[in-house]
């Protein structure tokens, strides 16, 4: 869930807690185990919350300290349990840790050895190595020292509003165990740890040999000095001995873009975090065999570890998927930065993602989806480039347009906007497309053919496929086709003609007609005839 983007109670145009907290009946009716809520502290909102200023408050914007402790109450009541989002590898330049590090001045201040403060190479004027930034450009920036003069160096490996702290201080993990159990002791029940990868970095901070202008692409790295470094899970080990000392269940998932599968599992080793999100899921494009080759290196991959696998379309940093798979090219690189959009066919697009959610919500493991998602929601490409705010815009040299148009507020209800997204006639923070009438929550929950009763029904038989096992059924090359257990199989028709269900079973849900024949960019879920196997 996107906080800003969800549900706005005080009609400020922003989503909040108690926008939230009225739409937990929907919730619950959509039939969700868990929300993982974005970040929700004191924040200037450089990064859109992901630049936090205290962690242990709720932004004026979201509310306050009871209203969470209000939506935890509620939330557990309808059967919701709730992660926060942890953003440890950096805090906001707003932070008190980083004014007192700025106003400390150089020359050793203890001050400054909570975050990479360094004297730059070539007389100071040179960054202190190479290393780059997610949003693009160099990962440094140079401060202006107390006297007014040019100064050191500090490390960001997102916007510059975010300096990233440095782990290997023993007050900062002290403090963050703190953070922790403020947020435990609340009756939150995990974390989603924003970045994991990124906090640790290689003594000395050697240079990581990127070439001039280089990308971020930190699917293909191995060895680098700034992104997955083995000392990131002594850090996610003292956090789930954490976790772990509390009563219930708490739950991390980290957030890791890494090379592959196998680095992937480390994160979930049995002694570190309990799942993490699979990008090679959410970046596969829409091709029977690359995404069986994902599943199957996934399953493969943690099977050793005992995590249960994960799988995503969409987030508030991609490319919403329906936008996606309308494309000719339909992988997705992460934070929509690494593919240049191009034309999509949102008919084709809508058609192949309610096959997706057919897919993903019948692979073993968990499925997390995106507010909006479930509604059939588009990108919205064409926002005004005076109301856009990720940082990718503006560090791209306004070449990139980031990430806004996956977090354009949710149409509840009406017909104009702000569609009950917030009261009538006030402007959400980000404009919603005029013609989103047909799309709202209120027009799909009337209509027994939307994405949201697709998804609704889907979330509901998904519950009886808990514990069954998974074996791949051959059906062609451009068909997925697999069994869960003896309970269901689900084919999806990735090719261009039509694939005879006979024999596979009776429909219990399809993406879309179907009538004998499974036409193209159509999944269904099938229930066995066979009586020896009902
Ligand atoms: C993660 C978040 C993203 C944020 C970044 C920096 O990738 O999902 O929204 O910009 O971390 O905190």
């Amino acid at each position: 869930m996107y906080l800003r983007s969800f549900a706005d109670g005080d009609g400020d145009g922003v989503g909040d807690l108690v926008g939230l907290r009225r739409r937990l009946p929907y919730l619950a009716d959509l039939g969700v185990d868990a929300v993982w809520v974005t970040p929700w502290n004191p924040s200037p909102m450089a990064d859109g919350g992901y630049d936090v200023a205290d962690y242990r408050d709720i932004d004026p914007l979201f509310g306050t300290l009871a209203d969470a402790d209000a939506l935890l109450a509620e939330a557990h009541a309808a059967g919701i349990r709730v992660i926060t989002d942890l953003v440890a590898n950096h805090t906001s330049d707003r932070h008190p840790w980083f004014v007192a590090g700025l106003a400390a001045g150089p020359g050793g201040s203890p001050e400054r050895e909570r975050y990479f403060f360094r004297d730059g190479r070539a007389g100071g004027a040179e960054p202190p190595n190479d290393w780059i930034s997610a949003f693009g450009g160099r990962a440094w920036t140079r401060v202006v020292e107390p006297d007014g003069r040019p100064g050191q160096w500090y490390l960001h490996l997102f916007a510059p509003e975010q300096p990233d702290l440095d782990w290997a201080h023993p007050g900062v993990r002290e403090e963050f165990d703190e953070i922790l159990r403020f947020w435990f002791d609340r009756g939150v029940d995990g974390f989603r740890v924003d970045a994991a990868p990124a906090m640790a970095k290689a003594a000395e901070l050697p240079d990581a040999g990127h070439a001039p202008g280089a990308a971020f692409e930190s699917r293909r790295w191995v060895g680098n000095p700034h992104w997955d470094v083995d000392g990131v899970h002594d850090i996610l080990r003292r956090w789930r001995r954490i976790g772990d000392s509390y009563d219930g269940d708490r739950l991390f998932v980290t957030e890791a873009v890494v090379n592959g599968p196998e680095r992937l599992s480390r994160y979930v080793r049995a002694d570190e975090m309990h799942t993490t999100f699979n990008f090679d899921y959410l970046t596969a494009p829409w091709d029977a065999a690359a995404l069986r080759q994902v599943v199957d290196s996934t399953l493969a991959a943690l099977a050793p570890t005992g995590a249960p696998a994960t799988w995503v379309l969409s987030s508030h940093d991609e490319t919403r998927h329906v936008t996606r798979f309308g494309r000719a090219c339909t992988g997705a690189g992460f934070g929509g930065a690494a593919l240049a959009p191009s034309p999509s066919d949102l008919g084709l697009g809508l058609r192949r993602a309610r096959a997706a959610a057919l897919l993903t919500l019948a692979l073993p493991g968990s499925a997390y989806l995106y507010q909006g998602e479930e509604l059939g929601l588009p990108e919205v490409e064409d926002l005004p480039e005076e109301v856009l705010q990720d940082p990718t815009w503006i560090r791209s040299g306004h070449t990139v347009r980031g990430r806004d148009g996956c977090r354009v507020p949710i149409p509840w209800g009406g017909q104009v906007p702000p569609f009950d997204f917030s009261a009538p006639g006030v402007q959400p923070w980000l404009p919603q497309p005029a013609g989103w009438a047909g799309s709202t929550v209120a027009a799909q929950q009337a209509d027994p053919g939307s994405v949201l009763a697709l998804y609704r029904s889907a979330i509901r038989l998904r519950r009886s496929l808990r514990g069954t096992g998974m074996a791949w059924r051959d059906v062609g090359d451009d068909v997925l086709a697999f069994d869960r257990g003896d309970v269901l199989r689900c084919l999806v028709n990735l090719g261009t003609g039509p694939v005879d269900l006979a024999g596979h079973g009776r429909v219990a849900l399809a993406s879309g007609p179907v009538d004998g024949w499974l036409p193209p960019d159509t999944a269904v879920w099938l229930r066995p005839i066979d009586p020896g196997l009902a």
